[in-house]
């Protein structure tokens, strides 16, 4: 996941720095997708604006202990909770979500979770489905992070859904699930996505109703809505 992010991130144009457990595995991966600096996990967090957490779930703590001061960085959680060994079942957490739990481990970081239900295979292709971006959905408690992370998402060619607050992971994390269960029960052929479908909003206070979409689109302002009684 984390390579396959990188990769796009540095074709957007980012100053990508790559952390391994170990440094020289940093070093080559980092040379395989151009990215800036390749090195230890500390080394390569060093001044990072933002830190892409991109490990299996039970090496997270130890991952987060690497990393130093994580005062005001943006932390982007594309991880899912998963019992060691499988990418379906979601570990019992002893809190919510595992983003909100890495929110208590990394106090004072600003965590986003964004990526974690996209298949790491579809990042290798063409970003459109027929003709469609995918929605990747981002969930935070900090809307300064949260709009670093949609621009980031952007960047990679997706399209950046807000799913609410940090709190809101606790149905990210699930569709992450989903997704692989999906993907294997078409053979591992990385070719499902999700797309948010929104209609268009009315004017202030206004709720949709079946057929104004099409209306406001046609340029048509949609009648009154009758008053019930
Ligand atoms: N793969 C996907 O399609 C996908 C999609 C969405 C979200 N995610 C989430 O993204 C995270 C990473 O997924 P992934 O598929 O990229 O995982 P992965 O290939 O198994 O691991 C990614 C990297 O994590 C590092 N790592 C640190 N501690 C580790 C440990 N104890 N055991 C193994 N690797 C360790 C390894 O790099 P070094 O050896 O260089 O340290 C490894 O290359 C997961 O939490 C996953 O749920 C994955």
């Amino acid at each position: 996941m984390g390579l396959a992010l990188a990769r796009r991130l540095v074709a957007a144009g980012h100053d990508v720095r790559l952390g391994s457990r170990d440094p020289e595995r940093g070093c080559e991966r980092a040379a395989k997708v151009g990215a800036a600096f390749g090195g230890s996990c500390a080394a390569a967090a060093v001044d990072a604006e933002a830190i892409i957490l991109a490990v299996p779930w039970h090496s997270v703590p130890r991952t987060l202990d690497t990393l130093g001061d994580l005062e005001n960085v943006i932390l982007v959680d594309t991880t899912n909770p998963f019992v060691e060994g499988s990418a379906t079942d979601l570990c019992e957490l002893p809190g919510p979500s595992g983003a909100e739990l890495i929110q208590e481990m990394a106090r004072d970081a600003r965590v986003v979770k964004a990526w974690n239900h996209l298949y790491a295979g579809l990042l290798r292709r063409s970003v459109d489905i027929d003709g469609s971006k995918p929605t990747i959905f981002i969930a935070g408690d900090d809307s300064e992070a949260k709009e670093l992370v949609a621009g980031l998402v952007f960047d990679t060619g997706y399209e950046p859904a807000d799913a609410g607050e940090l709190s809101s992971a606790r149905y990210l994390e699930p569709l992450a699930a989903l997704m692989t269960t999906l993907d294997r029960n078409s053979g591992g052929d990385a070719i499902h996505a999700l797309k948010l479908l929104r209609r268009e909003r009315l004017g202030a206070g206004g709720r949709g109703r079946e057929g104004d979409g099409a209306l406001v689109a046609a340029g048509i302002e949609p009648p009154p809505a009758a008053s019930a009684a």
